[in-house]
């Protein structure tokens, strides 16, 4: 035996992260990281920014860089997934069409709507980015003047400006075990 504590599922599954710039993605992210780390898990989290800064600094912001980006994303979860560990995606993903296709290819999916209202994004607004889109400074800002296509059947919504990222976590968490993800108790 390698001596190993960790658990590893047999299958592992993805957490979807869907959501505008400034409504909680991140925060939730690694939340549920530590959550599950303490539950004896292997997590990792998948993190949007973090992979255009680390692999494509330049690629931009159409609707085509956003969807080759994005099935990137869907690619490294997808094998993660499938070899036991807990993916977490944090990606705006803003076409319904490309987050449709990340649960036919990863399987046991469960996506998550981020919530916040515009006013509270704003006024959180943490790389000031909803200030230079109202100074008219970027354009095509996701879930102000850029297109965000709502999830219509997410497996769960969570509103970041009336929970706590606890209730987040305990929301997804009961979702993932009463679809079969999670077999121990939070
Ligand atoms: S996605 O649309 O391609 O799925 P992703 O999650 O990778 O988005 O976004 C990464 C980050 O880019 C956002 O968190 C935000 O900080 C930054 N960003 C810069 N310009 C924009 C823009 N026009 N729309 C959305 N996000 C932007």
């Amino acid at each position: 035996m390698s001596g190993k504590t960790q658990k590893s599922l047999e299958n592992g599954f993805t957490i979807w992260l869907t959501g505008p710039s400034g409504a909680g993605k991140t925060v939730l992210a690694h939340a549920l990281k530590k959550k599950l780390k303490s539950m004896g898990y292997r997590v990792e989290i998948l993190d949007g920014d973090v992979i255009r800064k680390t692999l494509y600094p330049e690629l931009g912001f159409s609707k085509e860089a956003r969807e080759m980006h994005n099935r990137i994303v869907i690619h490294m979860a997808k094998l993660l997934s499938r070899n036991g560990v807990i993916t977490i995606v944090s990606l705006i993903s803003p076409y319904k069409a490309v987050r449709e296709y990340a649960r036919k290819e990863i399987g046991n999916f469960v996506e998550v709507y981020v919530y916040a209202p515009l006013e509270v994004r704003i006024q959180r607004d943490p790389k000031g980015l909803y200030a230079k889109a109202l100074r008219g400074e970027i354009k095509g800002l996701t879930g102000y003047d850029g297109v965000y296509e709502e999830p219509e059947n997410p497996e769960v919504k969570v509103d970041s400006s009336k929970m706590t990222p606890e209730e987040e976590v305990g929301a997804v968490l009961k979702k993932a075990r009463e679809l079969g993800y999670l077999v121990s108790q939070v």
